[in-house]
């Protein structure tokens, strides 16, 4: 790509951990200039002195994080602030950048009185945000403002998708979602010798990604099951594993559940279909995917019980990566561009 194609990105929030992973992603990315780093109380430090696993990077490591106020003119504003924070200073990032990327929940929730509930500073703005998904959504178009789904709720979308797409199974599903720690961002009050050697409830009810999730599978399949939404703190620093049980509808084969999911995710570079587990080791694993920006998708059918999993890592496909392919996609950028497609293990 020419220089003057290349795309004038900023972060907003690198100092967080998916403004970090933000970070790491397009500081290596063929056709993007990363040009702007910011930080609130991590202003004037370095982000390798943040992130320490960013300090050896040749052009990254000793960059400076600045004040949201020094942005300048961009193409794409990567926005990876807490919850809350976008809707006050869109104004000002808004002005500088042609689009806006944002990864926090804000804008993600279209009725009213469930974004009020669960994103309050976000009534007030006009603005509207297209919400995107880079394997079900269709058209970005020329959308300036881009909301990108929530970790554990992308993660569900990619395990029930198919199951709904077809229409196969019964309109009650119970999605069992388990998080590591990162998944709270670098702020979380919980000591780390709280959460090492445990793993327990997170929100057994009311978590803001259920309304995502039942919006979702509305827009994307037409229809809207009953959905319960429970979710878990894994003592692990990043994966995302979730587990779906439903019930097959009357008539429906295991071969035609195992077909819908390979047809849905055909030709989706970072969505694998772990076609016929038979080993534990078979079916999504949080290590499978850490580090990549692949989501492991998979089903088993007995009898009439269908269970389907899905793995990724929440601050790559649930986050940073999924943001960079959303921007390759709006950028006329082939998809994978500057996606790691392999984990870290062991
Ligand atoms: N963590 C995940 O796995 C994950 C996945 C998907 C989506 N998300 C969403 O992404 C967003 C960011 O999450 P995170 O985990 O990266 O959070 P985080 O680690 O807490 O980072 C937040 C970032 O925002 C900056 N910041 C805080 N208040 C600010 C303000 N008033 N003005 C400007 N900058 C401010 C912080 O700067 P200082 O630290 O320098 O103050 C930091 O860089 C959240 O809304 C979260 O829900 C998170």
């Amino acid at each position: 790509m020419a220089d003057e194609r290349r795309v004038r990105v900023a972060v907003i929030g690198a100092s967080g951990y998916t403004g970090g992973e933000t970070a790491r992603l397009l500081a290596d990315h063929p056709d993007a200039d990363l040009v702007f780093l910011s930080a609130e109380r991590h202003a004037g430090q370095t982000i390798g002195a943040v992130h320490p696993w960013l300090r050896n990077h040749p052009d990254l490591g000793g960059r400076k994080l600045r004040p949201l106020d020094e942005l300048p003119e961009v193409d794409v504003a990567f926005a990876c602030l807490p919850g809350g924070t976008l809707p006050q200073v869109l104004p000002l990032i808004a002005a500088k950048a042609e689009r806006v990327l944002n990864l926090a929940g804000d804008f993600r929730l279209a009725d009213r009185a469930e974004t009020r509930r669960h994103y309050p500073a976000s009534e007030a703005v006009d603005e509207k945000f297209a919400y995107f998904v880079p394997e079900f959504s269709t058209d970005l178009g020329a959308e300036r403002f881009v909301n990108l789904p929530g970790c554990m709720a992308v993660a569900s979308l990619y395990a029930l998708y198919p199951l709904l797409c077809d229409d196969l199974v019964e309109p009650r599903i119970v999605v069992d979602a388990k998080t590591g720690s990162s998944g709270s961002g670098k702020g979380t009050g919980e000591h780390p010798a709280e959460r090492a050697g445990n793993f327990r409830v997170h929100r057994p009810h009311g978590h803001r990604h259920a309304p995502e999730i039942r919006q979702a599978l509305a827009e994307y399949t037409g229809l809207e099951p009953e959905l319960q939404f429970s979710t878990h703190s894994l003592d692990l620093p990043r994966g995302i594993l979730v587990t779906c049980y439903s019930q097959l509808r009357e008539g429906v084969s295991t071969l035609e559940v195992k077909r819908a999911f390979a047809s849905a995710y055909a030709g989706k570079p970072f969505v694998k279909v772990r076609t016929a587990p038979k080993r534990p080791q078979d079916f999504p694993m949080i290590k499978a995917v850490v580090g990549s920006n692949l989501a492991e998708v998979a089903v088993s059918v007995q009898g009439t019980e269908a269970v389907s999993v899905a793995a990724l890592d929440n601050l790559v496909k649930g986050a940073a990566g999924q943001a960079v392919q959303t921007m390759n996609l709006m950028m006329g950028l082939d998809e994978s561009t500057g996606l790691p497609t392999t984990a870290v293990g062991p």
